[in-house]
Formats: C-alpha cells, structure tokens, sequence
C-alpha cells in the first residue's frame, strides 16, 4: 500500500508520522501550502509533491485530510482527473463517504476513517495516537482491508454505516464540546456567588476530575450521585428556583436524563413525584 496525504495539518502530519512509525509505506504530502507539506514530508521522511495529479499517480490509497468544507472540493477536482484502482479516504467524524460521488467511475473506492480523538499539534500529537479508537465506514470491497490496516497499528475500530455518521458525530460532541459548556455554566454560577473565574474552575475542579475518571472507571450508572438520584425533591425545587429560565430549562432537560439513569441504579425507588415535577 502506498499511502498519500492532500491536507498537511494536524491530522495528515499525525497520521503520517503514526503510520511511518508503523513501517506503513507513505510516500509523501501534497498541501494547499507548498510550505506545508514540504515540512511535513521532511517531518515524515517522506516525498513532496507539487501537485494533485503526482500524489495520485504515485499513491494507491490517499487520504484527503483537508477541512471538512475542503473535502468536496478536493473530490470534485480529483475525480476530473484520470485514475482507476486507488482507495480514497477523508477522516471527518460527520460527514461520510458518500461525499465521494460517482467514485465508482474509476474502479476505485471510498471511505471516512475517523480518529475518535482531538489532534490538537501537528507535530506531538501522534505520540498519543495508540490510544485513539477509529471508525471506518465506506464501500465493502476494501473495508476489511481498511479494517486490518488500522488494527495491524494496534488500535480498535469500529465499522459503522454511513446513515449513522451525523448521530455518531453527535455523540462525540456531547462528551467532549457539551463538557466544556457546562463546565462554563458551572463557573458562571460560581461567579454569581462571588469567586473570580480562575478560583471557580479550580474548585471545581476535584468535582470535574473525578467525575470522569469515574465515569470511564465504572460508567455512567454506578458514578451518578446528586439530588436527582437522591430523589432530594426540595434540593431540585431550591435549584430550580434560584436559577435563570436558560439554565432552568438546562437543568430540567439534564435532569430528566439523569432520572433515566437513578431508575437504572435504583429500581426499586418511585421516582414518579420527581418525574411529574420536572414535566411541569
Ligand atoms: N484535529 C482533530 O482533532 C481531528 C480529529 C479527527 C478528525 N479530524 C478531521 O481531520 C480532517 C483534517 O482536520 P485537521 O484538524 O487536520 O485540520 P487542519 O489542521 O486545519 O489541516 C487541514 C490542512 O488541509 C490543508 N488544505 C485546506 N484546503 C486544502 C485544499 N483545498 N487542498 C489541499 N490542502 C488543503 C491546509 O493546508 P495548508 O497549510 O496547505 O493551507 C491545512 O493545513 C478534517 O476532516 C477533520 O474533521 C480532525
């Protein structure tokens, strides 16, 4: 397999330099910048390319690790182009292989191969990249392939459909990007209460960290406390009434997920009362 990269950020250097250092065979970058995928072919030991047309003719698989907007653009071009027999990858979490239109033209096949981690350094973040889970998700002739090539750099991955890419998406989004907002929400309510930013968060803090650890220890069910699986009706009603409509509303809604939850924890406890209180 010979593997080219159009995009050299921080996904096409991490990618790059991850396979290399799994003796995968990648033979270079081509870049909107020729600045770009000049460093990361230096940062790879790999080749630069100039052009479009010569990382395709030297690679059989490639990856468009271009921003998502650039994904169809970059297609749209290359499939103008003459070429058959090549897999052509992206790694946008939302988006599929479907954006690959009419790739069957040219005998060649299509997929959206997802690190389920942030990249956030072109240059360490590879470093990191073992502990990260992809999905794979594209044309069944080359997906078992694809499969093997992920699992032979010691990761896990999972095939999905492509209906399902958006929700998948979602899901990341809520554990990662709805984090940090209600992590804001928190300091804010903190700075109502007089602490300035910096001594909110690190109050918090303890909070925060161990929550997740505990979540990842021993998942959702087993790490809930709180008035909600208390079934502490006068704590939610005091909450309730010292908060804005926005965060009202927030509140409500996360609470009735978390009933879901405390019923599972607890399910010889009535929760009805509550149920009935958070729907009004
Ligand atoms: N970062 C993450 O945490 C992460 C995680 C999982 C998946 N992804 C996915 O990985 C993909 C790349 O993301 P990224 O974070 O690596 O973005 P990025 O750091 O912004 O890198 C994208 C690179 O693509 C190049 N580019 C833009 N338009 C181009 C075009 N028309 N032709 C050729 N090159 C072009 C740019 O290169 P120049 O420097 O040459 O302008 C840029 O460096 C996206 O689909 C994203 O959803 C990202």
């Amino acid at each position: 397999m010979k593997i080219g990269f159009i995009g050299a950020g921080k996904v096409g250097c991490s990618l790059g330099k991850y396979f290399c250092e799994h003796n995968l065979d990648v033979i270079g970058y081509y870049s909107k910048n020729p600045e770009s995928a000049i460093h990361a072919a230096e940062f790879t030991d790999t080749m630069y390319f100039k052009d479009i047309e010569s990382i395709i003719e030297a690679s059989d698989t490639l990856f468009l690790t271009v921003p998502d907007g650039a994904i169809k653009d970059v297609w749209d071009y290359i499939q103008n182009l003459s070429f058959k027999n090549k897999i052509i990858c992206h790694c946008s979490g939302s988006l599929s292989s479907a954006v690959f239109s009419k790739i069957d033209i040219h005998q060649s096949y299509g997929y959206s191969i997802h690190p389920l981690f942030a990249i956030s350094d072109k240059l360490n973040s590879y470093k990191n990249l073992s502990g990260a889970f992809f999905t794979l998700e594209g044309s069944k002739e080359c997906l078992q392939k694809m499969q093997t090539l992920i699992r032979s750099l010691g990761n896990t991955v999972q095939v999905i459909s492509s209906e399902n890419k958006h929700l998948y998406h979602s899901a990341a989004v809520f554990v990662s990007n709805f984090m940090v907002a209600l992590t804001q929400i928190g300091i804010d309510l903190m700075v109502k209460c007089g602490f300035d930013e910096n001594d909110a968060l690190l109050s918090l803090k303890p909070l925060i960290v161990e929550n997740i650890q505990n979540i990842v220890k021993q998942g959702t069910v087993e790490s809930l406390t709180g008035p909600v699986e208390r079934y502490d009706l006068e704590t939610i009603t005091n909450h309730l009434n010292s908060l804005s409509e926005k965060e009202r509303q927030l509140y409500i809604l996360l609470s009735e997920e978390l009933l879901s939850i405390a019923k599972k924890k607890n399910p010889d406890r009535n929760y009805d009362e509550l149920k009935i209180m958070l729907g009004e």
